[in-house]
């Protein structure tokens, strides 16, 4: 059975400002399966953070829709953006993005939190996506105390903090060697494997996109191949 999960039609974003105008997104078109695991890569400047945030509700389209799993985002009120993004996007960066003033445990449980799980709750399921990611034992340890490796896997696994439909990564190897990134991508396809979650994954690594299903290539805003 084939489901699409993401859908854009026609997506463009244009940037102005005073009489500076960038065209960031021309016309993309893409359709992405549930449980598929994508990699975008493309130039510099090509538009791939631009297409990740308006998959993901960071960002609205300037025209065009974004469809994910049937509901039309880019139509969605504020707050029910918001809403969607909590509740079925999960996002990881190159830079990791994680609290610093909390322990890898408490970054896995606050979205789950702000989405109105209780603390028990949300403790047991954070303890499991540790788990998953083979860092259980670091729970109690704060970001500066755990490599960049180790910082990323717990990026990923607040990241599934609240069973999202998608999860987007933006150069999340970025600041990997390669042998950490090869085992960051393995843990990435097992988990996509394991739960069928769909991957997309923004990335200037052929290493990387070669261990994704499918490449999609971005050149000056449009998809070329
Ligand atoms: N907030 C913004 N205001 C104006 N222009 C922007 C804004 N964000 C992005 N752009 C422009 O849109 C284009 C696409 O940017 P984007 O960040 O999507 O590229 P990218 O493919 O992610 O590049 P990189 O590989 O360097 O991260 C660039 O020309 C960029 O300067
Ligand atoms: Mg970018």
């Amino acid at each position: 059975m084939s489901s699409k999960i993401i859908q854009t039609k026609n997506l463009w974003k244009v940037y102005t400002r005073g009489s500076i105008r960038v065209e960031a997104l021309r016309g993309v078109n893409l359709e992405i399966e549930r449980g598929e695991l994508v990699s975008i890569v493309g130039p510099s400047g090509s538009g791939k953070t631009t297409l990740l945030n308006c998959l993901g509700g960071l960002d609205r389209p300037t025209k065009g829709e974004v469809v994910v799993s049937g509901v039309n985002i880019s139509v969605l009120p504020d707050e029910e953006l918001v809403k969607f993004r909590r509740e079925k996007v999960g996002f990881v960066f190159q830079f990791f993005n994680l609290l610093p003033e909390f322990t890898a445990l408490e970054n896995v449980i606050i979205p789950m939190l702000i989405i109105g799980k209780s603390k028990d709750e949300a403790a047991r399921e954070a303890r499991e996506l540790l788990r998953e990611v083979g860092l259980l034992e670091r729970a109690d340890h704060y970001p500066y105390e755990l490599s960049g490796g180790e910082m990323q896997r717990v990026a990923i696994a607040r990241a599934l903090a609240n069973d999202p439909l998608i999860v987007l990564m933006d150069e999340p190897t970025g600041n990997l060697d390669s042998k950490t990134t090869l085992e960051l991508m393995k843990l990435v396809r097992r988990i996509n494997r394991e739960k069928r979650v769909t991957f997309v994954i923004v990335t200037h690594n052929k290493l990387v996109a070669d261990m994704t299903e499918k490449k999609y290539r971005l050149e000056d805003g449009k998809i070329i191949e």
